[in-house]
């Protein structure tokens, strides 16, 4: 083989508590797309940060072309032919799509050196042309969904015209057909001569895009094997380093009484005359593609969006919902999307979990902060939060990790109904079976959940029964075992 893009050597990196990474070596090799895998916390996205200039190595060497380098900042790594899309999104919220794809590249015209902004709109659009995405390139950033800010993320590293490109999760929050698009550019990318590193916790995706793959645990290079000789079940023992078992461990659910009727939910022009009910101890899934409406939903029925039309009963009483105050004194909780959104990330674990719930752990005015260190413990036992430390600071934690506060928070309020967006989405094999224990705990508990999912094996497995949404209708409902995969799927564009 030829002399690799990208060589490192014991690449070596501490924070205080966690050795991140351990003497991990990995190489690249032109038009190489190398899968890098491992639980949340393993090292990913520490490996991918000091590669990309933002955040320094303790020890190791990186070569460039047989080159020694030592990267000090984005800037010098994109010096040298590296560009990076970040896990957490690395988007400025209040510029435009196209302000942000070019940041800190704009163009200049030639007399005056004013911002060439025709040039700059034009470029972007360019961009976005090549994902084959169509998202309006004035656009404000703090508009667009996080499936659109995912995009205009990898539009941004694409054009860079770098020769290496890490993705740290790219296409967590895409849609099908996005992901589809995704793959195809990757490939085209791959024909140009680009080298690419690839983190995903879609172990389905790694024979899709990947040659090699290198899987990290607990900071130390298990292993680099090429992808024909990678199946999943060996993938998940080398991030694991166990057998996981049951994938989906449903138990069998006592349906008990109504505790939520929606009817005729609407707002004009988006979502229609939804209808459902919920009972305690009963999943319901609702599954859809990306722009259904299903987030549009839970946010209408949480009180964050205000609804044109329809009546909300809990227990049978009807309640006006008009904010997520509202919401969380009927009893409601939810874990939204964008994980990120409710976490304090200068605050520690223990107040980021109880924040919702915060009465039961006040006496007399003051809060129990034993009690609350002692059930955030709890927590990250169950849910395997890898910290070095309870009062760990949000910010310091990985991106899986986090996400799994944010879910420990609605799990630990006791609401009566709990609507979790895409609760495992980022979250790795083995804790989204945790993950899955809980939530019949819950239910078993007498709470009653509303999962939204767009992955089928886990509406299909987990839920008791599935409604099925399109272009703001719900226009399918299944019970539990009565729907195939393509059921689900020809349900969603049969209404198209
Ligand atoms: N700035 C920091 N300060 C302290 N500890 C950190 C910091 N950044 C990362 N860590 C720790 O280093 C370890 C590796 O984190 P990293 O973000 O690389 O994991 P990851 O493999 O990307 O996980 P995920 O799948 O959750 O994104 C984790 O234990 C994390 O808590
Ligand atoms: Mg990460």
């Amino acid at each position: 083989m030829s002399l690799p893009v990208l060589k490192v050597e014991g690449l070596d990196k501490s924070y205080p508590g966690v050795h991140a990474l351990d003497h991990v070596d990995l190489d690249l090799y032109e038009m190489e797309v190398h899968g890098l895998l491992g639980e949340n916390g393993a090292g990913k996205s520490t490996f991918m940060k000091i590669l990309s200039g933002s955040v320094l190595k303790d020890g190791g060497r990186i070569f460039i072309h047989g080159q020694e380098v030592n990267i000090a900042n984005p800037q010098h790594a994109r010096q040298l032919g590296i560009g990076m899309v970040y896990q957490e999104l690395s988007l400025i919220p209040e510029l435009t799509v196209a302000e942000n794809i070019f940041l800190g590249r704009w163009p200049r015209r030639k007399i005056f050196g004013g911002i060439d902004w025709p040039q700059l709109v034009a470029r972007a659009k360019d961009a976005l042309d090549k994902l084959g995405v169509s998202i309006n390139v004035k656009e404000r950033v703090s508009n667009l969904g996080i499936g659109e800010r995912q995009l205009t993320e990898i539009a941004r590293a694409i054009s860079m015209n770098v020769k290496i490109i890490l993705f740290d999760e790219p296409s967590s929050a895409l849609s099908d057909e996005e992901r589809e698009r995704f793959f195809y550019m990757i490939h085209a990318l791959k024909e140009t001569g680009v080298s690419i590193i690839y983190v995903s916790h879609r172990l389905s995706e790694a024979p899709r895009v990947c040659d090699r793959v290198t899987v990290l645990r607990d900071g130390k290079k298990i292993d680099t094997l090429p992808m024909d000789r990678a199946d999943e079940e060996t993938l998940i023992r080398m991030m694991v380093g166990r057998d996981v078992g049951e994938k989906f461990p449903k138990d069998e659910t006592k349906e008990g009484k109504e505790v939520l009727r929606v009817k005729d939910l609407t707002i004009y022009g988006r979502l229609h005359h939804l209808e459902l009910t919920l009972h305690q101890g009963e999943i319901l899934g609702i599954f859809g593609l990306m722009g259904a409406g299903r987030t549009e939903f839970a946010r209408a029925l949480f009180g964050i969006d205000r609804i044109d039309e329809g009546k909300i009963f809990i227990e049978g009483r009807r309640v006006g919902i008009s904010s997520p105050k509202d919401a969380i004194e009927a009893g409601l909780g939810y874990l939204t999307e964008d994980k990120l959104d409710g976490l304090l990330m200068q605050m520690t674990i223990p107040p980021n979990i109880t924040l919702p719930s915060l009465r039961r752990f006040c006496k007399f005015g003051f809060i129990k902060h034993n009690d609350e260190k002692e059930t955030a413990k709890g927590y990250i036992e169950d849910l395997g939060i890898h910290t070095p430390r309870v009062a760990q600071k949000i910010e310091f934690l990985s991106g899986g990790n986090q996400q799994k506060v944010a879910l420990a928070k609605w799990l630990c309020s006791q609401s009566k109904i709990l609507i979790l967006d895409e609760p495992t989405r980022g979250i790795d094999v083995g804790s989204k079976i945790e993950v899955y224990r809980l939530i019949n705990e819950l239910s078993k508990g007498g709470a009653g959940i509303i999962l939204i999912s767009s992955e089928l094996p886990e509406v299909l497995n987990m839920a008791d029964r599935i409604l099925v949404m399109s272009d703001g209708s719900f226009v399918a409902a299944y019970n539990r075992g009565e729907a195939s995969q393509e059921d689900l799927l020809r349900s969603v564009v049969a209404k198209k």
